[in-house]
Parts: C-alpha cells; sequence; structure tokens
C-alpha cells in the first residue's frame, strides 16, 4: 500500500522562460516542491518571443491561412519547452514523464485559436505522477473535435495549468517574475506598489490580465477555484480566490545576496559552480578552494577564486559548501565553519556518518546550519523523505537502492557485461567514489544507512556496526545460482529498528519482479519507506553523478536562502530615512 502525495500544478510562462538557460531555474523550483514530498505538473509555455515569431512565420502566408496549421506550428513552441524542461529533469536526477496533450486526451472545445480545455483522461495523468514524481505538460495547447491540435488563446498556458488543477483536485501556483500580484506594476517608476496576500478575482481582473490571463480567472470564478502567484524560491505567495476581499501583504524586504565559498572542484563542486553562476541575483563565489589550482583552472574554474587555502577561503563566506569528500581536512574546515557560525552544506557522507553528532552540536551553538541533503540519494529526496515521516514515530523499515555504483555495475553484468569494465564505466561516469572499494565493499551504502538512522528515528548507528556483503563478480554469479525465475538480485540497504537499537545490513538481496526495487536501473536509487500500518512512502531519482548531487547542494541552499530571508521591513524604513 503505497501512500499518495499531494499534487501541486506549478505553471511557468514566457517571463520566466525568457531562454533555454532559464530551464535550470525552472528545475530547481520543481525539485524544491519534490523534495518537500509533493507530486508536480509542471505546466509550461514556450520561450518568451517564440509564440510571436512562430505568429509572424504563419502572417508570411498571408490573411485567412489555415487555422489548424496555425495552431500546429504555434504549438512547437510549448512543445520545445515541454521537451527541453524532461531533458533538463532527466540531467538532474529527478524521475519525470513528458506528456503532450494526446497522451493525456486533453480536449477542448470552440474555436481553434481560442478553445476551452473540456475534458482530460485524468486516469492517465494520475498514473504518470504514480510513476514518477513530476509530469511535465505543454500548456496552451490542446485537442480538438477533430482531433486537430488547438490553442487555448493568449496567456492561455495559465488556463492549462488551472485546468489541470481543477481536475485533479490539486494545489495551483503560477511561477512568474514577481513574486505576486500589486497594486500596479511595480516596474513602473514612482512610488511602489503593495503586494496583494489575497485578492479576490474581481479585483485581480481589474488588474488588467497582464500578470494572469483574464479568462483563466473567469474560469477559476467559474470553478469556485482558488490558486496562488510567485515567484521562483519564494517564501510567500497571492493566494487568488473566488470568493476573498483583497488584502495586502505586509512589505518584505528583497532577499539579499550570499557569498558562497566552495570547497572541492571534482564531480560535484564542478557542477555546483555551475549552478551558481546562473543565480548571481542570489549567490555570489567568494572563493573555489582546492589542491591543485592548475587542474581546476584547466577544468574552467576562475583564476581569481582559487585558492589552496581553506581556511582564507571560509572567511569571507556566509556559506559554506564542502564537496572535498573523505574525513580529513573536510571535518576540520567544516568544524571551523560551524563554530565560527557560518553554514555549511556537504555532500560528505563519511563525514557526516562517523562526525555528524560533534558537528550538529557545533552548529547548534553558533546558530549556524549544517545541512547534507545530498551525501545520499543524489536527486533522489531521502534524508528529506525521512525527516518529514519521523514525527510520526511509525517507521518500522528502510530498505532501498542507496549507491548507484553498485546497482550500474549489477545491472551491465546481469545483461552480460564483465564486472571490471563495468566499474571503469561507473567511474568514468563519475558516479563511483575516489575509492570506488568504498563502494564495492558497501561502505558508501553503510554511511547512507547512519545518515537515514539518524534523519529516520534521531538514533546515531555506527558505520562500523553494519552488516556488509562486498559485491563480487562470484558474489553475483552465486547470487544468480539461487534464484528461482522472476526473482533478480539487488544489492540493497536496509535498517530495521528494534526498540532504542536499530538493526542495519548492505548486501545482495533476491526480489521478486514486482519488487518496488526490482526495476531500479543503473545509477538510480530508490528508497522504500515502511510504517507500522505497512503504508509504504518512496524516494526516487538518480543517485549519484555531477548534476544530481548538485541539484540537491543548491536546493540546501535554496532553502537556506528562503529561510533566512528578511521578512521584517521595518528595519530597512530605518536605515532608508536615517540615510536620507
Ligand atoms: N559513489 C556513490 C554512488 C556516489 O555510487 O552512489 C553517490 O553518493
Amino acid at each position: 500500500m503505497t501512500t499518495t502525495p499531494s499534487t501541486i500544478v506549478l505553471k511557468f510562462g514566457g517571463s520566466v522562460l525568457r531562454a533555454d538557460g532559464d530551464i535550470a531555474a525552472v528545475v530547481h523550483e520543481i525539485y524544491r516542491w519534490v523534495r518537500s514530498g509533493h507530486k508536480i505538473v509542471a505546466v509550461v509555455s514556450a520561450i518568451e518571443g517564440q509564440t510571436d515569431a512562430l505568429l509572424d512565420r504563419a502572417a508570411q502566408y498571408g490573411p485567412g491561412a489555415s487555422e489548424h496549421a496555425t495552431a500546429l506550428l504555434l504549438a512547437t513552441g510549448e512543445l520545445q519547452s515541454a521537451a527541453l524542461l524532461g531533458l533538463a529533469l532527466g540531467r538532474a536526477g529527478i524521475d519525470a514523464s513528458v506528456l503532450p496533450p494526446s497522451a493525456i486526451n486533453l480536449c477542448t472545445l470552440g474555436e481553434t485559436l481560442d478553445a476551452e480545455p473540456v475534458s482530460l483522461d485524468i486516469t492517465r495523468l494520475r498514473n504518470a505522477l504514480d510513476r514518477a514524481p513530476v509530469a511535465v505538460v505543454p500548456g496552451f495547447v490542446g485537442i480538438g473535435n477533430g482531433g486537430q491540435w488547438t490553442l487555448l488563446g493568449r496567456g492561455g498556458t495559465d488556463l492549462t495549468a488551472l485546468f489541470l488543477a481543477q481536475q485533479l483536485g490539486a494545489t495551483c501556483r503560477l511561477i512568474k517574475d514577481v513574486d505576486g500580484l500589486y497594486q500596479w506594476d511595480p516596474a513602473k517608476p514612482g512610488p511602489r506598489p503593495q503586494r496583494y496576500a489575497r485578492i479576490g478575482i474581481g479585483d485581480a481582473l481589474a488588474l488588467g490580465g497582464q500578470i494572469v490571463q483574464n479568462k483563466a480567472l473567469r474560469f477559476v470564478r467559474e470553478h469556485a477555484q482558488q490558486f496562488e502567484v510567485s515567484t521562483f524560491n519564494a517564501p510567500h505567495a497571492t493566494l487568488v480566490t473566488a470568493d476573498a476581499q483583497s488584502q495586502l501583504a505586509e512589505p518584505t524586504q528583497p532577499a539579499f545576496i550570499r557569498r558562497v565559498a566552495v570547497l572541492g572542484f571534482g564531480t560535484v563542486g564542478q557542477g555546483v559552480v555551475s549552478h551558481l553562476k546562473h543565480q548571481p541575483d542570489r549567490f555570489a563565489i567568494s572563493a573555489i578552494a582546492v589542491r591543485d589550482t592548475d587542474k581546476a583552472r584547466r577544468a574552467g574554474a576562475e583564476e581569481s577564486l582559487l585558492t589552496t587555502d581553506l581556511a582564507a577561503a571560509i572567511d569571507n563566506a556566509d556559506v559554506v559548501i564542502e564537496t572535498l569528500g573523505g574525513l580529513e581536512p573536510a571535518r576540520s574546515i567544516v568544524a571551523k565553519a560551524l563554530t565560527r557560525g557560518t553554514h555549511v552544506i556537504t555532500a560528505n557522507k563519511a563525514l557526516i556518518a562517523r562526525h555528524g553528532s560533534k558537528l550538529r552540536a557545533l552548529a547548534k551553538r553558533s546558530g549556524a546550519t549544517l545541512t547534507y541533503s545530498a551525501a545520499v540519494g543524489g536527486a533522489a529526496p531521502v534524508l528529506e523523505v525521512a525527516g518529514t515521516l519521523k514525527p510520526s514515530a511509525n517507521l518500522r523499515r528502510v530498505e532501498g537502492i542507496i549507491n548507484g555504483t553498485t546497482n550500474f555495475i549489477l545491472d551491465r553484468v546481469l545483461a552480460g557485461g564483465n564486472f571490471d569494465d563495468a566499474l571503469t564505466a561507473a567511474q568514468h561516469a563519475g558516479f563511483a567514489e575516489a575509492d570506488p572499494s568504498r563502494d564495492l565493499d558497501g561502505w558508501d551504502a553503510a554511511d547512507k544507512l547512519a545518515l537515514i538512522a539518524h534523519a529516520s528515528f534521531g538514533l546515531n548507528l555506527d558505520p562500523d556496526d553494519i552488516d556488509r556483503q562486498p559485491l563480487t563478480a562470484p558474489a553475483i554469479a552465486l547470487a544468480l545460482e539461487k534464484a528461482s525465475p522472476g526473482q533478480r538480485p539487488r544489492y540493497i540497504a536496509w535498517l530495521e529498528r528494534d526498540g532504542k537499537k536499530i538493526k542495519a545490513g548492505v548486501g545482495l538481496a533476491l526480489v521478486s519482479l514486482d519488487h518496488p526495487l526490482a526495476n531500479v536501473r543503473a545509477e538510480h536509487n530508490r528508497v522504500v519507506f515502511t510504517l507500522s500500518d505497512n503504508a509504504e512512502h518512496l524516494a526516487t531519482g538518480r543517485g549519484a553523478g555531477r548534476w544530481p548531487t548538485a541539484q540537491a547542494v543548491l536546493a540546501d541552499l535554496l532553502d537556506l536562502h528562503r529561510a533566512t530571508r528578511p521578512v521584517e521591513s521595518l528595519h530597512q524604513h530605518e536605515l532608508d530615512s536615517a540615510v536620507v
């Protein structure tokens, strides 16, 4: 019995999709909600300007052009965005399906270029959300009576999102380039308008349809729905409701830019730096600390940021991202940063498995935060799911594939490949640890189990106490001999609570083909959390490699940015008047 997480429809329009590069920000926003336990339907517009360019191309054929052909041409803009987002989510390690209107039978009635969505094969959409946490749907487009493509009118992606939310009974959030609806355009010169905390449909319609399509607002009024308007990584939103009185929000300060020191410039460090460079309005890289500056320069690090001095690197930082790996010097520098109150984000499972208690205590004392969601599962939100289940105290067993390298090797060997060649391929792909015996001997999984035990039960589990069976070619051959038809060997890590104690192990197990772990492929990870009433919660995603790990690091950083954003504006007003 798998429990159903709540679904959010997120809509990304042309104002936030100005170029292909903006798709990374869309991925970050989707992942923010996936890792807090939601299923996501992401509805996308064409990249800004593309619809106009396609309209111009259609217009070259003169007035009276076929509306069906025009609709088909314009739809290619939304289809491209949906496809690109599907690719970007895949690279980030977030499981997703891309669903054009034909895949969910999104049917419309009315004019070809200004149609109304009327029906949907909801089962197909729900099935897609059962298979993966994210479904990507191109907005603005549908299928008309005759099976031909139709459009929902300018700004119609809002309508697609609201229609899907209404059909699913889901929450809907429209992601814009402003953090909500304002009294008037905040970009206009002159006095700054206030943001609405809540706004009634009547007042929203009076704003003129520039931020939310009026047709979409009328749809919401007819269906007594509500939705939110917000922007990327915002801690707040404007709630638009059919029945409410409008209410203005307390003014908030804009978030400030954090100085981030990145320690290490290997597989993960390079991915993190690349993400940070695309968020200059939130983060500035203050230093990149490495052992070998020449090597880092060759790998593309900016000369002026490079240092070999770890202590100097953390000096001016608000946040330290540790991607060095290994116990020393990682432990000393993380301890130093936390002692002085600098926030730390790390992907280092060995460090936290062995020194987590002491480091958490240092953080508590200084008020800094220490987060490490990238240390387990890559983009599979394993520690996050554990954290949400912990308060219920009902968690009984955790079982999963939490080492990408061994799963990758096992898959290749089961497909007839050679063990050593598969290990070399895993190393080249950046999945394996610097010392791959940590993967093969089960140490990597044991470290991760220690982190899961703490996140799930608040208990300390020493990795040395975990029963480990190494993955070897003869062990796989033996497992295959023992397997009955309908069984498959998987390299599994598990833990079970027994009062105040935890039993845990890592090794090969035979699972039936319908077991939730049977079909986890290559470097993907999946963890099944079983509660005392046998309800199951899953965390899935790509578990190793540059982009999935960097995605989880960045998610911790964005959480921190959001959580520590100043919301009280009084102080800033006082400063402003002092300056005047
Ligand atoms: N070596 C690890 C793995 C990297 O293969 O899963 C991600 O923790």
